[in-house]
């Protein structure tokens, strides 16, 4: 197909794929996404960094054709570099070697060498040179150097820097998960695009926080940290500003968070929900700002992007059969997957339920919680339906949960 390629810096060109139509990725809700790919042109050698998902393949063609054209060559790519293995950035890698240079070079990970043939079973009558931080290759006048970058999100991940322009190809890392007609950061409202990428963090980068904290630590001493000028991710906007994006996965990696307080509920007859209303309410009256969710209309990647720089939650649910009502179940099982311990934030957590009879649902988050690597402050265990002194008690808790984060 006719598509256009994207110059990003002379001789380096965006050849990526919008997904225009996804609307949920990894189980999370998305708005649509990129699967960027870039094409960098040295003297001597022409390189393909990343590929693209299924079904994608005639917009990579068609943008790779138009790149050439733009540089006045005709079509050959000599090396082609792969950060990750994962099918959204390697479905048509073996097609796209075969199609343009059977006989290019090629560099990965080792773990990404081993996942690419698990995944595909066809790669092991290709030669993959297996590279590691330290290792760089000159493709004529521009050196391309290796980083690798596991947990940030596969073991297999790896950065590769263009030296000469400062430019970090750094594949999932960084990204979000937007769809739009331009490619830069600048193009569009930069709160939003860090709202996206918070999203993108909180549920697929949490787990590798101690790596990202060892990664930042690691670019910092080496100082190549101050050579980045431009961070070009695998998925959505290119950070030609890319301070904001390193600041907030600095943040979120090392549990910085906001005195801000996510309330989560469910409810069969309202009486769990005036809690969390009221509960709010007292919040609120120390300043402290709240983010509400109900579980009913909400997703949990919502939830868990709140979580991630709330210094507290409050969590409710009515009992049902001795435990949580089983809504609230889907979003603490994807709190056990996404592990916010490792951030090492210290997140307080209040407790809420409405019981008929003999209760149950606060002992079973409070043990979830807890073992999630939330301090159960306190709890509140209501028989049926709150009258007003209750729901007085339901605002002190609220207020005093707020208290608790700004000492
Ligand atoms: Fe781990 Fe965008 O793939």
């Amino acid at each position: 197909m006719k598509a256009n390629a994207c110059k990003i810096a002379d001789g380096v060109y965006w050849v990526g794929a919008i997904d225009w139509n996804s609307r949920t990725f990894h189980g999370y809700g998305i708005p649509g996404t990129t699967y960027n790919a870039y094409l960098v042109f040295g003297e001597e050698k022409t390189v393909l960094i990343d590929n693209v998902y299924k079904n994608m393949i005639d917009q990579l063609d068609g943008r790779i054709e138009d790149a050439f054209a733009k540089e006045g060559k005709d079509i050959q790519i000599d090396v082609f570099v792969q950060n990750h293995s994962e099918m959204d950035h390697s479905t048509y890698l073996k097609d796209t070697i075969l199609k343009y240079n059977p006989d290019a070079e090629i560099y990965a990970s080792p773990n990404c060498a081993k996942f690419l043939e698990s995944q595909y079973h066809n790669f092991s009558d290709l030669e993959i040179n297996q590279v590691k931080t330290g290792d760089e290759i000159d493709i004529g006048g521009r050196t391309l150097k290796f980083i690798s970058a596991p947990m940030l999100h596969w073991p297999d991940s790896m950065f590769t820097l263009l030296a000469e322009d400062g430019i970090l190809f750094s594949n999932d890392a960084f990204g979000q998960h937007v769809a739009h007609s331009e490619r830069f950061d600048s193009d569009y409202p930069v709160d939003y695009l860090l709202r996206e990428a918070q999203k993108y963090y909180a549920n697929l980068v949490t787990l590798g926080s101690p790596m990202l904290r060892m990664k930042l630590q690691e670019l910092t001493d080496t100082g190549l940290i101050n050579d980045i000028k431009m961070i070009a991710p695998c998925h959505g906007q290119i950070w030609t500003n890319p301070a904001p994006i390193v600041e907030k996965y600095s943040e979120w990696g090392s549990g910085v968070c906001k005195d801000k307080i996510t309330v989560i509920y469910d409810t069969m007859h309202h009486s769990t929900e005036k809690l969390a209303f009221q509960i709010a309410e007292g919040i609120m009256s120390e300043g402290v700002e709240v983010v509400m969710y109900f579980m009913q209309n909400d997703g949990p990647d919502d939830v868990i992007t709140d979580i991630l720089d709330s210094k507290a939650i409050a969590l409710g649910a009515p009992t049902m059969m001795n435990k949580p009502f089983p809504r609230i179940g889907n979003m603490m099982y994807w709190l056990d997957c996404v592990n916010f311990k490792g951030t090492g934030s210290e997140k307080n957590a209040l407790i809420f339920s409405s019981k008929g009879w003999g209760g149950g649902a606060v002992k079973k988050l409070q043990d979830d919680l807890e073992a999630a690597g939330f301090t159960v402050t306190d709890t509140l265990d209501v028989v049926f339906v709150p009258d007003e002194d209750v729901l007085a008690e339901a605002f002190e808790k609220g207020a005093e949960l707020a208290r608790s984060i700004k000492e």
